[in-house]
Order: C-alpha cells, then sequence, then structure tokens
C-alpha cells in the first residue's frame, strides 16, 4: 500500500497549511488534540544537545527540520517553546495582520530564557508557513519546495542550506513526505560540515505508514535507520469516526495490536533515528534512556 493511499484514510488539512500566519493552522491542530511536536520535542532536543556534548566547539549545529510548517520544530528545539504554548500564545496575543504577527513573533521569542545559538533550517511546501517562519525569526534559511513533485529539484541556494544541516528532523511530516523527498535531501545533508558527529536525523512515522521505503532511502544513502524501542507517541485524536474506523482497519489487516494505543482514539507514531552507522549507538543510547 502506498503513502498516497494511505492518506485517503487520513484526515486532509491541506488548506490550513498554507495561510499567511500560522492563526488557522494551530487553532484547527488545537482543536484535535494534534500534539507529536510537544510529544518528539525532548527526543529532538535530546539529539541536538548529544550532538553539541561530542562535537564541542569543533561543528556549529544546524538543524534542518522536513515539513516545518511555520517554524515549529525551531520553536521547540532552539526557543524552548512548547507547542502548547505557541498555540496559547497565537490564539491570544498574536496579531491577525502579517508584519504586527511576525515582530510581536519575534518579540516573544527573543524573551524566551532557554534561546540557544543552533541554526534553524525549514523545508515545506508551504511557502507561506516558510515566509512567516524567516520573518518571525523562528528560521535562519527556509526551503519552500514540494520535492515530492518529480519535477521540483533543490535550488543552489537550498542545497548550500542542506549541505550545512548535520542535524535533520521531522515531526508529523512523513506520509506527506516520502522516500522521493528523502533521495534528494539526504545525499546532500550534511556534507559541508566537519565535526566529530553529524548526519542524525530524528524523525517521527506514524504506525499507519509502512516504513519500508524510508529505510531503503535511509540505507541507500549510508545512514543506519532504527527505532528507539517502545516509544510511542500521540498525534492526534482522529477527525471522525470515518478517520477512526478507516485507519483501525488498516492497522489490523497489518497485523498492529491498537490496544492500549490507537483504541483510544489517537493516531499514534512510533520514533525513528537515522545515522552514520559508526554513530548509531550514540544516539540510540541517549534516546533510549529518556
Ligand atoms: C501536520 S503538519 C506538521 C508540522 C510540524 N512538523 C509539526 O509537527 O507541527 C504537516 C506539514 O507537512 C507539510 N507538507 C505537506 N506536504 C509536503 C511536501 N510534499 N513537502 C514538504 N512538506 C509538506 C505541510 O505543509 C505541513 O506544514
Amino acid at each position: 500500500m502506498t503513502y498516497e493511499d494511505v492518506n485517503e484514510v487520513k484526515a486532509n488539512f491541506d488548506n490550513v497549511y498554507t495561510a499567511p500566519t500560522p492563526h488557522s493552522y494551530l487553532k484547527l491542530m488545537t482543536h484535535h488534540g494534534y500534539e507529536i511536536s510537544d510529544q518528539a520535542r525532548p527526543y529532538c532536543a535530546e539529539g541536538a544537545k548529544l550532538m553539541r556534548e561530542i562535537n564541542g566547539d569543533s561543528a556549529p549545529l544546524q538543524m534542518l527540520d522536513v515539513g516545518c510548517s511555520y517554524g515549529i520544530g525551531a520553536a521547540g528545539v532552539k526557543f524552548g517553546r512548547t507547542f502548547a504554548e505557541m498555540t496559547r500564545f497565537v490564539k491570544d496575543d498574536l496579531p491577525q495582520g502579517y508584519d504586527d504577527a511576525s515582530n510581536t513573533m519575534r518579540e516573544w521569542l527573543n524573551g524566551s530564557r532557554t534561546a540557544s545559538t543552533i541554526h534553524c533550517v525549514g523545508m515545506d511546501s508551504s511557502a507561506p508557513a516558510i515566509k512567516f517562519a524567516i520573518d518571525a525569526g523562528l528560521l535562519d534559511g527556509g526551503i519552500p519546495r514540494d520535492l515530492e513533485d518529480a519535477d521540483c529539484t533543490l535550488t543552489e541556494e537550498d542545497l548550500q542550506l542542506v549541505r550545512t544541516s548535520n542535524y535533520m528532523i521531522s515531526t508529523g511530516a512523513i506520509g506527506y513526505v516520502t522516500e522521493t523527498t528523502l533521495n534528494k535531501l539526504l545525499p546532500e545533508l550534511g556534507t559541508q560540515i566537519n565535526g566529530k558527529v553529524g548526519r542524525w536525523c530524528v524523525v517521527t512515522i506514524l504506525r499507519m505508514f509502512d516504513t519500508e521505503p524510508v529505510r531503503e532511502s535511509f540505507e541507500r544513502h549510508g545512514f543506519k535507520f532504527g527505532q528507539i524501542p517502545g516509544v510511542f507517541l500521540r498525534q492526534r485524536r482522529f477527525a471522525d469516526d470515518e478517520e477512526r474506523n478507516g485507519v483501525l482497519e488498516m492497522l489490523h489487516e497489518r497485523g498492529f495490536d491498537t490496544t492500549g494505543y490507537e483504541d483510544d482514539g489517537h493516531h499514534y507514531a512510533n520514533l525513528y533515528i537515522a545515522t552514520p552507522p559508526d554513530q548509531y549507538h550514540l544516539l540510540e543510547k541517549r534516546l533510549s534512556e529518556m
């Protein structure tokens, strides 16, 4: 079954991904109890922390967030802001007008006590989301591309951003983003940064998606790919009974036990990492111990 077939079963939120400001995206996601970015945030932050501990000053840390939306990964990992905090702030305090919204968001982020010096790059098919994230100071660089489109390739500027990114995360986006996108990013990822370790990836994948095409893509490009055992991350509530029934049926057909997970009315994802093979144990050990 292809990702396209599986996506047929999932509710479609495409229209809110492309608004100029994050108001409607965050409102809708809150309505559906979206929480994967907060569930994954500690793992994404810990991967970044470990990489810095090992590399010290020998290499800068640049994070590429694939399917970043309005800079959600950067808000969590760089600025220490949870998705829930960001949602509350946007609902209560973010003006509707574009300039006021991006300036107000920037001021709020600058007030973050836990902001770190990570450089953040975001890649998303939504050009408006990337634009807002850059203007608000969430992202230092953006790649507004739909690399699922066979005709879409990375520009020289994009390539430079990917080659200088030695850490990649993706939360809630695999499925929209498939091996087609990965096959364009992975050969370039982090190739221009030296350091003791690098080219580390932390991704969440919904249990309903087959992970084999993703594994094959990582392995084809020289990475070791695997699951962090025992980590189950809630993504969001099912949008309605139709989605719930479709997902449960699909998981049962594939032999999954949904007791304690999807049976409670939510999508669940697992946590995966990919690194150069000789570095895999470092990240696996740290994330498994959390
Ligand atoms: C559910 S949101 C996840 C956003 C964010 N990572 C988070 O966890 O909150 C899915 C994101 O994938 C993006 N997306 C959809 N199709 C895509 C594609 N072909 N390439 C890149 N991003 C895509 C959407 O624009 C949206 O921002």
